[in-house]
């Protein structure tokens, strides 16, 4: 197989680390990363902003067309721009990630969104992690991982993330919030999380981040083999 335009695509459940292996893979190979979940974050924080009524289809689309995504490292991290205002660290808060599981279910988001991330891939080699990269984004994609984790550990993980960051909540509150996503994501009708038959599963509840990377990185090795 040619080793040109390579993507390689992650998915999972929410709070599995799939950004965090998806950067170090994209650094080690020197890839573009991109984070697809952060678009809709980016998303939803707009529509909370602009209390836009998401029942309201022509309001939704006329967001849409108002809303210009942007995406570039800074001093080695890669941030995310809403209409020209970085947010990267705004769309990790819990008013956003309580409302993102909604707007992502809406077909006109995700259509917009797939559009822009297919974009993205058709010249660069890529990473890119998300719910439905593997199935619906780069169906051809030359790897594919499905990662999971124990709930429980995903929680603990998020949780200690957002109290570092000064985030007032509880382990509960995380853990429910995970719930909540979990259910969310693999259940709508557009686009649910679901593992592509040809996707390779990693469950990372007992690895550390060093063992993920060899992990994908032997699943890339395989495409040139
Ligand atoms: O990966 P994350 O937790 O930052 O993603 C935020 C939300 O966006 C998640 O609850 C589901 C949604 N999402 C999606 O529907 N499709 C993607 N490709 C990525 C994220």
């Amino acid at each position: 197989m040619s080793n040109k335009n390579i993507i390689v695509a992650i998915d999972g459940y929410s709070s599995c680390g799939k950004s965090t292996v998806a950067k170090a893979l994209a650094k080690e190979l020197h890839y573009v990363y991109v984070d697809s979940g952060a678009m809709y974050r980016a998303v939803t924080l707009y529509f909370l902003r602009n209390n836009i009524d998401i029942t309201n289809i022509g309001v939704v689309d006329q967001a849409l067309e108002d809303i210009h995504l942007d995406s570039h490292k800074e001093a080695g991290v890669t941030k995310i721009f809403l209409n020209g205002e970085d947010v990267s660290e705004e769309i990790r808060q819990m008013h956003v990630s309580e409302n993102v599981s909604a707007v992502s279910a809406i077909r006109n988001v995700r259509k917009a969104l797939v559009k822009q991330q297919q974009k993205m891939g058709s010249r660069k080699n890529l990473v890119m992690d998300g719910r439905d990269i593997g199935t619906t984004v780069f169906p051809h994609a030359q790897v594919k991982i499905f990662m999971t984790a124990d709930p429980k550990v995903r929680a603990e993980r998020r949780f200690l993330e957002l109290t570092s960051k000064g985030e007032k909540i509880t382990l509960e509150e995380v853990f429910e919030n995970i719930a909540h996503r979990d259910y969310q994501d693999t259940t709508r009708e557009e686009s649910p999380l679901i593992r592509a038959d040809d996707a390779v599963i990693l469950d990372n509840t007992n690895m550390n981040e060093e063992e993920q990377l060899q992990f994908v990185l032997g699943e890339v090795e395989k495409v040139h083999a």
